[in-house]
């Protein structure tokens, strides 16, 4: 019997160690070839060059991304001494792995001075010609912050396409979705609606996030045409698939690109796919725009001079949540707090569906998909003394409000910060913009806390870093365009720094 059973599990051992031989074969060879992209500059100027047939004499065979609207290049699939042998190729001018990139609205408007109605000047007709282009997760078509209601059919130059995928319609204000993950451009992260929204979406008046943080809801340049450029996906956002949208979104005809994403590190630029579509963007009139970055105190993964790179920092503005105890003490914590317990106090460590009182106030206050307040060490401290003062501690937590009482903004401790560690003598970031509490609108197919645990579906949700910050910029970029539709994009991004408003040293805040 023994031995039946040595044998058996001998038999099984073996089938494994076979089977895991197989998968590490298998693993390696995978390994062994990766997707690179191979940049190789500018499209030469002579009229019979074709890149598609170039990128093929140098690969054979190219299976990947083909760049050739705007400038030149591809992405394929190489092993090493592949890819040596085609950085050496004449033409070629970097040959770069392929990484994921990551994702780094409205009081904040009135907040930088653009307020809303007679006394903002704004240039509607041209406004109305304009096109930002967002690179992001894709977008919420449905929104009302998208509507086309209103708006004449899309400018003349516009040269772009919708191609969203199944059940994806644009309109006369979303004028243009490219998908390039194979999921469609409908946005199911909800970051892409945040940011489009921020920076053009329309005005729509009574949105807040159950009540809360409520108002107008509004981008920059609310007149102004959208298009989506969907290259993240839950998974990141692949290089080669950042270096198509610049090539499709310049042919297009955008004015302004809004980038919300970054690597892990500063990139040299010829090897950082938003450095290089930058720059031929810029070659074209085109600002890039692109959030410093949540990595702070580590610096911006943002470099290039010819991008305007946002840190993000705080508004007037800040969400707060109470709690209250049950010797009448308030204690004012931190979180976007939509449950209401209707002042019903709960014994402290009961079970209440869920609700936590935690000890790490953070800077932000961010959706949790329970009722929570987050505490000062301080008033954690408090609220220790009165447990222990009675025999039964009550506590309840109050549904979240806005309080306005923040004069000055200050950059967010996660915004990224400089020096520039690729070239130490261009500052970085240029500006910084609300990002902290921002609300804005959101996709209804995934829950405003990007949790399972949650199964509330919102339109508009309040959400911050960097990725909140750059849309704003994005949005000023396109509203002085308006005025100077000549202007080039570095005497947009002069114009931007230098009419800022300088703060102190410490918080070197300009908006
Ligand atoms: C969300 O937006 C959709 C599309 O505009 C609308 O049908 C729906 O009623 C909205 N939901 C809420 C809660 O406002
Ligand atoms: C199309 O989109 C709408 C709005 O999000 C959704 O309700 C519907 O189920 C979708 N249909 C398909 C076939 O995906
Ligand atoms: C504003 O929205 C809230 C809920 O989102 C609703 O109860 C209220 O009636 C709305 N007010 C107006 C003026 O539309
Ligand atoms: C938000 O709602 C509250 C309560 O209904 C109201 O008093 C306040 O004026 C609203 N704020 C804005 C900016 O609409
Ligand atoms: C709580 O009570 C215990 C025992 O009376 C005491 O040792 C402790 O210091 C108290 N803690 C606080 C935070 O008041």
């Amino acid at each position: 019997m023994a031995k039946l059973r040595e044998a058996s599990f001998c038999a099984l051992a073996c089938v494994l160690v076979l089977f895991l031989s197989f998968v590490s074969a298998d693993t390696y060879n995978r390994q062994d070839k990766q997707v690179y992209v191979v940049y190789m500059g500018s499209l030469p100027s002579q009229p019979d060059y074709k890149p598609t047939s170039d990128h093929i004499s140098i690969l054979q065979q190219v299976t990947g991304e083909s760049y050739k609207k705007s400038f030149n290049g591809f992405s394929a699939r190489l092993t090493e001494s592949e890819r040596k042998r085609v950085a050496e190729m004449e033409g070629v001018v970097s040959v770069f792995p392929s990484k994921k990139y990551k994702l780094h609205t409205t009081a904040s408007w009135d907040f930088m001075g653009l307020k809303e109605g007679k006394n903002t000047k704004r240039n509607l007709a041209v406004e109305s010609d304009t096109i930002v282009g967002v690179f992001d997760t894709g977008i919420s078509p449905e929104s009302e912050s998208f509507s086309g209601k209103g708006f004449g059919p899309p400018p003349k130059k516009w040269k772009g396409v919708c191609k969203g995928g199944k059940n994806f319609t644009c309109n006369n204000k979303l004028i243009g979705a490219r998908d390039y993950t194979n999921e469609g451009t409908r946005d199911i992260e909800g970051h892409g609606t945040h940011t489009a929204s921020t920076a053009a979406g329309n005005v729509v008046e009574n949105t807040s996030f159950y009540g809360i943080g409520n108002g107008t809801a509004r981008g920059g340049v609310p007149d102004s045409r959208i298009a989506a450029y969907k290259v993240c996906s839950g998974a990141g956002c692949s290089s080669e698939y950042i270096l198509s949208a610049f090539d499709d979104a310049i042919a297009d005809g955008v004015d302004v690109i809004s980038a919300s994403l970054g690597g892990d590190t500063a990139y040299m630029y010829e090897k950082d796919p938003i450095a290089i579509g930058a720059f031929h963007a810029m070659a074209k009139g085109i600002l890039t725009v692109q959030s410093a970055g949540n990595n702070g105190p580590n610096p911006t993964v943002s470099v290039a001079p010819w991008i305007l790179t946002v840190a993000a920092s705080t508004t007037n503005r800040r969400i707060v949540t109470k709690v209250v105890l049950g010797n009448g003490k308030t204690l004012v914590g931190q979180s976007v707090n939509a449950f209401d317990l209707k002042g019903k106090h709960y014994a402290i460590g009961s079970q209440v569906p869920v609700a936590f009182i935690f000890r790490d106030k953070k800077e932000f206050a961010s959706v949790q998909p329970w009722p929570v307040s987050s505490l000062s060490l301080d008033d954690f401290g408090s609220l220790i003394s009165y447990i222990n003062s009675t025999k039964s501690p009550k506590a309840t937590i109050l549904k979240s409000e806005a309080i306005f009482n923040q004069a000055d903004p200050k950059v967010a401790g996660f915004s990224s910060r400089g020096p520039n560690t690729i070239a130490v003598d261009i500052l970085k970031p240029d500006i910084t913009a609300p990002g902290v509490e921002i609300l804005a609108a959101y996709s209804p197919l995934v829950s405003p806390s990007a949790t399972t645990l949650d199964n509330r579906r919102v339109n508009y949700t309040i959400t911050s870093g960097t990725s909140m910050a750059c849309p704003h910029v994005s949005g000023v970029a396109a509203y002085i365009k308006t005025f100077h539709p000549e202007w080039s994009p570095s005497m947009i991004q002069s114009a931007i720094m230098t009419t800022g408003k300088q703060k102190s040293y410490t918080s070197v805040t300009f908006l």
